[in-house]
């Protein structure tokens, strides 16, 4: 088999990026060849095990739209996936929350659905990607998010929408922009949520059957329709008159 990374590292650089588009068309065609044989199960079973991620990759450009936010005191869930990567210099302390104990890179354990030892007005960001639709009390979880930004703090949010479930991390809901805008609503207010929705019905039924990033065209990826959504983002400011 033709190796795509063997034959760019051959040529000149002016000529990579061409290269890189035309040899891409022949692997595209060889994954919709596979889908058609594979019948109704999906080519992978997980979303990073044959390439980029959609979802995270839509994720991302998200964080990275709104990067300026991610500064001061920061604040995100269970790891530093995105903090550093995207809010770079500007970031001055980062905590890492956590509900269960067993987590090393926890700064903060705490169960958000209850109440807690977590300090009112703390952060200037958190980020809360991939968490709220495994909630139960999401009314209650807003609330703390809310309470523990400082005034003109700013929560970003991700949820999915159209995507398999993953029975095994205990998924609970899946979000369209109506109802996230109405779940933060509440304790925002509507004029300090801004949400967004990210994906198509090509890139939602290509992560339903395996597909990656690598499948798709720039042109595909980036074409954003809200009635076929992967992931849906969100954008909250806390308000000084909001004050907890
Ligand atoms: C699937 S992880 C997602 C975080 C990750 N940064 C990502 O982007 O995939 C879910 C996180 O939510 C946290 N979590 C779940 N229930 C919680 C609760 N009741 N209070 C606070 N955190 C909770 C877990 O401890 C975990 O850190």
């Amino acid at each position: 088999m033709i190796q795509k990374k063997a034959i760019l590292q051959t040529l000149p650089k002016p000529f990579k990026q061409s290269a890189k588009k035309i040899l891409k068309f022949p692997l595209m065609l060889k994954t919709r060849a596979e889908l058609l044989m594979s019948g109704v199960e999906p080519l992978a079973n997980t979303w990073n095990q044959r390439g980029e991620s959609i979802h995270r990759t839509y994720l991302e450009q998200f964080l990275q739209e709104f990067s300026k936010d991610i500064k001061g005191h920061c604040l995100e869930f269970q790891e530093d996936s995105y903090t550093s990567r995207f809010g770079r210099t500007q970031v001055t302390k980062l905590d890492i929350l956590h509900k269960e104990t067993d987590n090393p890179k926890a700064t903060i354990v705490a169960d958000l659905t209850q109440p807690n030892d977590v300090p009112s007005n703390t952060f200037d960001c958190i980020i809360c990607t991939y968490t709220l639709h495994v909630i139960p009390d999401l009314d209650y979880m807003v609330g703390e998010l809310h309470r523990i930004l400082k005034p003109s703090g700013v929560l970003l949010v991700a949820v999915p929408d159209i995507t398999r479930n993953y029975p095994q991390y205990n998924e609970l809901w899946r979000f369209t922009a109506k109802g996230l805008h109405l779940l933060l609503a509440k304790s925002f207010g509507d004029e300090n949520v801004t949400v967004k929705t990210y994906g198509n019905s090509m890139t939602a039924a290509g992560e339903l059957r395996g597909m990656t990033v690598e499948d798709f065209t720039t042109a595909q990826l980036n074409y954003h329709d809200p009635r076929y959504a992967l992931v849906v983002c969100a954008r909250c400011v806390k308000k000084s008159e909001n004050l907890s």
